[in-house]
Order: C-alpha cells, then structure tokens, then sequence
C-alpha cells in the first residue's frame, strides 16, 4: 500500500491543525480504533496487532484502544462519530459507505470477483488505490484495504437454485447493490445493523443473511441457521479509515510511525482472512449444526443469470471503467 500521498499532503496541513490534538506535552496521543466484530476474526487480530505495532515504533507516544463487537459504535455511527472525534480509526465494511461515496459500491456487485487474489490485483492497481480517496472530500481519509473474504448465504431452508430464495427475508447491510441483489431473488432485503443478526436469526425475525465464514463461525449465525450455501458470490473487504483533521494533526513523524505499523497489520490481517476463510469453514462443518450446501456448476450458473443484471442497474454510479477493471482482475 502507498502511504506516501498521505504523508506529503499530511505535512503541510500538520502545523496548523497540531494545535487541536487533544494532548498536553507528555501525554498519550489516543486512538480509539471501534470495531463490529468478534476479537479472533481478521479484523479484531488486525486491530490487535496494530496496536502492539504502534506501542512498539512509537516508543508509547500513541495509544490505541480497540473497542470489538460494536462496544464502542455500531456501524451505522461510527462514522458520524468519527467525524466529530469520538473515535480515530474503524475499518466499514465497504457496504457501508453509501453515505459518503458511491464508488465503493463497485465491491458488492455479485459475482465480480472469484476470488480475493483477484480482489488482491484490484486493490493494489491504480484504479483501486485512487478509490480509497473517495471519501476525501467527506472529512475522511481511506488508509487501506482489509480483506475478511467471501460471502456465503445462509438460511432457514435449503437453497440450491435462485428460486428457493424468492418469497425469504435476508438481512443486508446498509448498500444498495445488496438491496438490489437480493430483489433481484424476488427476495426481500432488510438493512440491520451487525450487533442484531444473531437474534434476527434465532428469532426467526428473518430467514437467512450473507456472510462470510469467519463471521458467522465468530458469531454462531451456524448455531441458528441450518443451511449454508457455499455460494462464494460476493466480497466482503474493509476500508480503514480515520478522519482528515486526525491524521492531519499528527506531528509528521508520528503519522509515519502509525501508517507503518497500519501496513504491517494490514498484511498481518489479510493473512489471517485467507487462514480463517478454510479453518471456520472446517469448524462450522464439524460442528454438525449446519448443513453445508456445495453447489455444481449447473447451479451456480443459475445464481449468476440470476444476480449480474444488477451490474448493470449501478454501472451509472459505479463507472463502467471501474467495473471493467475490477472484472478483469479475475484474469492477470
Ligand atoms: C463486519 O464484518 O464488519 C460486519 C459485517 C456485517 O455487517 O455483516
């Protein structure tokens, strides 16, 4: 990832703003890093582990305080909160930032990438780094990519085919194309924060929801949900971000020592997604309290048909470039 952008803009703008960091001389710089997730996910390591970094390179300048499992804010607020200093750093999900850009929608289109060396390819290409500068003009600052990896459908019935999906609530996260994607089923989508899914499903309040397998092993959606297709549909991925007049603030050496310790967990997460996508697979599977769905290639195509007509429903507000790009990742 390239910091280098950040750090040179960052310069200039320090000096005026260091005034507003909320330190005296010899205290702490805090970070209050707020997350959605289970500790032992990609994310909740990540954040653990950038903690310990930023200890470490700063001599104990910075402090970062995680706050897991929507302790601190859920993510339908942490980015209002961000924006009024109540905590420096989360990492959305990149549905979750309709509010602030459309761009960002390109990640939820169904079936765009196979698989996250693809989505890996993107991230790192011009196009997809000129992307985390979408929010820029919001007051935040996109500082990297986080992958958790890809989506599964989980539900109260079987579903092989598309039609078995019609007629099913599924909660969604806050995004459009997820909207869409799941009316594209003849389904009806219902948009709820991360901290209500489990309840949702052991009430039965909905029938199934998209996840991916670290989630809902971290979360036991498994232990209300007795089927899960494997259908690989869709990404789910991260965007760190922090606000504009934070990052800004920091004294330039500083910002320096946070953006590297930011890269080293990033690469240390990523790992992790990759790890956990096959290890929660293999524990939900043995748990026996769910069935897993594999779906031939006959079926799979059926999902397909059924979903890429939403490519072209946001190909208006994504850009066709940015979807043709993203696209060709699959093939290097
Ligand atoms: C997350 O992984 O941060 C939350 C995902 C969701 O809202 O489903």
């Amino acid at each position: 990832m390239k910091m280098n952008w950040l750090l040179m803009t960052a310069g200039l703008a320090a000096t005026a703003i260091a005034a507003s960091i909320p330190a005296l001389a010899d205290d702490p710089i805090l970070i209050k890093f707020a997350h959605v997730v289970a500790e032992n996910t990609p994310k909740g390591l990540m954040a653990e582990r950038f903690k310990e970094l930023v200890a470490e390179k700063t001599g104990g300048d910075v402090v970062v305080q995680v706050f897991p499992n929507s302790q601190l804010f859920g993510d339908d607020k942490v980015l209002e909160a961000m924006l009024l200093g109540d905590v420096q750093l989360a990492a959305p999900t990149l549905s979750k930032f309709g509010r602030y850009t459309e761009v960002l929608e390109l990640y939820d289109l169904p079936f765009l990438f196979e698989d996250l060396d693809a989505v890996e390819r993107f991230q790192q290409s011009p196009l997809g780094q000129e992307m985390l500068h979408s929010v820029e003009g919001k007051g935040l600052i996109g500082l990297g990519y986080l992958h958790n990896g890809m989506k599964q459908l989980s539900a109260s019935k079987p579903l092989r085919t598309p039609e078995d999906a019609a007629g099913l609530t599924f909660r969604i996260m806050s995004s459009e194309v997820l909207e869409a994607q799941f009316e594209a089923l003849d389904a009806a989508p219902i948009k709820k924060s991360f901290s209500e899914v489990f309840m949702l499903l052991q009430t039965n309040a909905v029938d199934g929801q998209e996840n991916t397998w670290s989630n809902i092993y971290s979360k036991k959606f498994y232990e209300v949900q007795p089927y899960i297709t494997e259908s690989n549909h869709g990404l789910l991925d991260y965007m760190v971000v922090t606000s504009a007049e934070f990052w800004n603030g920091l004294p330039d050496e500083t910002r320096e020592q946070v953006a590297e310790a930011l890269d080293e967990a990033l690469a240390y997460g990523n790992q992790i997604a990759r790890d956990k996508a096959i290890e929660d697979k293999r524990k939900i599977a043995e748990s026996g309290r769910t069935e897993i769905i594999e779906l031939s290639d006959a079926e799979r195509a059926q999902w397909v048909e059924a979903m890429k007509p939403v490519w072209q429903q946001f190909e208006g507000q994504i850009g066709r470039e940015r979807i043709e790009a993203a696209y060709s990742a699959n093939r290097p």
